[in-house]
């Protein structure tokens, strides 16, 4: 096992008493110390495994399994620790998406993605001129959607095994003892002090006084209550009672829309999987509204009757194609893509290999395709969000991604319940057929509606080999997250890479438009130069998603990685 510490905290309290059940593990001096732990970036596992954002929350996912928890026990407890130790994305204030295969083959999609408020329209953030107010749909309490992740914690219940009350407890344990804040903890909360005062109305633990530094505990007494809110009542705890009229008290003092009604009558769906085949692999993905299934299948089907593998790794050659595959699934986006519940998606057409070969009909291999040329638009995305891949001993499968949308959602945190919301709202068309503030283009099937729920890019994944196990792996990155899921895949299948090395090496993006291509700092130069030539616009960029990974290999091992990008860290045993 490779380890990477880059943390190391003293134990600084050691007379806290943590809860005394058999699921009293976290603590000082216990298998997961909030006050001391290192971030682990690949390991193999005989059993079960867990990667996600942060090293303690995968440590209780691990921890769960340990106590006979399956990988569903295992997502609650590690979604709800993220919910506590990585605010920026981990979330009950925000949404997400859960694609699971358990071992006797059954798949199952649970969409706990936000929905617009009842007194929302599809005009609510233009101005007398018609022109959209982005400081509205991306800051502040008119740009959340009702949230949708204790509603998702719920709806996995049945497939899980424990108590959800010991599934909520290490979370708590957390919240109310504090942990540690790792150097990019602390750096990001600095980051976020002024516009987390700005938007919120009542003061949190995420403002101090003095700056954050690595090394402080932070404590989240108001946060601690709600989860113990949400321990004693279930989801009733979160859309109902105490914790609902602070969410609606929070709205009524910062001008937000969100009534009781929204919270009581929001539910989790239940959506089919979307599959696909890939050289003799079966691909499972999300269906709408995310748009990450479809793109994903439609770029991988692009790309497959060519030799990848023969043109090599990250050469001119299968760059060039895997970027015009891109750009013509992200061109297909906008226009045919929304909440299936609102709007009829021909998901079978664009993925079908008739619709896809005539995509491709017009691609060059010696020049760029311009996206002039090419129709439908694209909207934007944040690109902070947070993804967990499970594995348990009996091969049940759980890929969950979750979100606020911007890093901290909408910057306001809910007055005495002590979480974030999101601003999901912004990832609606604000105005459709007329760019946004990044040039993007939005279209009518992602218009806002009342209880419709925004188009989203989240693509938990999983991939069977000869109809068995082979990996989950999904991603943040907004609109990136898409790219980065197919190029790690075809980087395992097409280049014969372990999962940890398919999700670290750097990544490229193009989303038709802008009509550019991103790439990570360490992409090869020699590439770089010669798609130049091509007539390709190139854009340097920062790191691209913090991809989470498991392959299970033919000797059952769970070869498991977390991305290099961020504080990213496996567990297992
Ligand atoms: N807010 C990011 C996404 O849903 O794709």
């Amino acid at each position: 096992m490779r380890k990477i510490s880059i943390l190391c905290i003293c134990i600084i309290a050691t007379t806290f008493i943590f809860g005394q059940s058999s699921f009293s593990f976290v603590g000082p001096d216990k298998e997961v110390n909030p006050y001391s732990y290192i971030v682990i970036k690949r390991g193999e596992f005989k059993q079960a495994a867990v990667s996600s954002a942060h090293p303690l929350a995968s440590m209780v996912g691990a921890a769960i399994m340990k106590r006979g928890g399956n990988a569903f026990d295992a997502a609650i407890a590690t979604q709800l620790v993220l919910a506590v130790v990585y605010p920026q994305a981990g979330n009950i204030g925000g949404g997400g998406f859960l694609l699971a295969r358990k071992v006797n083959g059954e798949l199952i999609g649970i969409d706990y993605r936000e929905a617009a408020p009842e007194k929302a329209n599809r005009d609510m953030y233009l101005d007398k001129n018609g022109n959209p107010q982005m400081n509205l749909s991306l800051a502040g309490h008119l740009a959340s959607g009702i949230p949708g992740t204790v509603a998702g914690l719920f709806a996995t219940m049945p497939y899980a095994k424990l108590a959800f009350e010991q599934l909520i407890q290490p979370a708590i344990d957390i919240a109310a003892k504090g942990y540690v804040l790792t150097e990019k903890e602390a750096a990001n909360l600095n980051g976020v002090r002024e516009s987390i005062t700005k938007n919120s109305t009542q003061p949190s633990a995420f403002v101090r006084s003095i700056k954050w530094k690595v090394g402080d505990t932070l404590v989240q007494k108001d946060l601690a209550a709600t989860l113990t809110r949400i321990q004693k009542e279930g989801a009733r705890g979160f859309y109902d009672g105490k914790t609902a009229e602070l969410i609606v008290a929070e709205m009524q003092r910062g001008n937000g829309i969100i009534g009781l009604n929204d919270l009581k009558n929001y539910t989790a769906k239940l959506r089919n999987p979307l599959s696909f085949n890939y050289r003799g692999h079966e691909i499972i993905s999300f269906a709408p509204p995310s748009s990450g299934g479809i793109l994903i299948a439609q770029m991988m089907k692009m790309v497959e009757k060519y030799p990848m593998s023969k043109y090599g790794f990250q050469s001119t050659k299968s760059v060039q194609l895997m970027i015009e595959a891109e750009r013509r699934a992200y061109a297909d986006r906008a226009e045919f893509m929304g909440d299936p519940d609102f709007f009829k998606v021909p998901v079978k057409t664009l993925m079908s290999d008739a619709y896809l070969s005539q995509r491709m009909s017009d691609y060059n291999p010696e020049k760029a395709s311009v996206s002039s040329s090419i129709k439908a638009g694209i909207i934007k995305e944040s690109e902070e969000t947070t993804h967990l891949s499970i594995v348990d001993p009996a091969g049940n499968l759980v890929s969950v991604t979750t979100t606020l949308n911007n890093s901290f959602g909408n910057r306001t945190v809910v007055g005495g319940a002590g979480f974030i919301l999101n601003n999901e709202m912004d990832d609606f068309s604000v105005k459709p057929g007329v760019p946004n503030m990044y040039g993007a283009i939005g279209g009518e099937a992602n218009s806002i509606q009342p209880g419709k729920r925004m188009l989203s890019s989240m693509t938990p994944t999983l991939v069977l080999k000869d109809k068995k196990p082979y990996i989950v792996i999904g991603t943040p990155g907004g609109t990136t997250i898409p790219t980065s899921v197919y190029q790690a895949l075809i980087n395992v299948i097409d280049f014969n890479m372990s999962v940890g090395d398919a999700i670290d090496k750097p990544k490229f993006h193009h989303q038709w438009l802008p009509d550019e291509v991103a790439i990570e700092p360490d992409f090869d130069s020699n590439t770089k130069e010669q798609l130049i030539k091509m007539g390709y616009k190139i854009t340097p960029r920062g790191s691209i998603g913090k991809t989470e990974g498991i392959r299970i290999l033919p000797n059952k091992r769970r070869e498991t990685a977390a991305d290099k990008r961020g504080d990213d860290s496996v567990a297992g045993f």
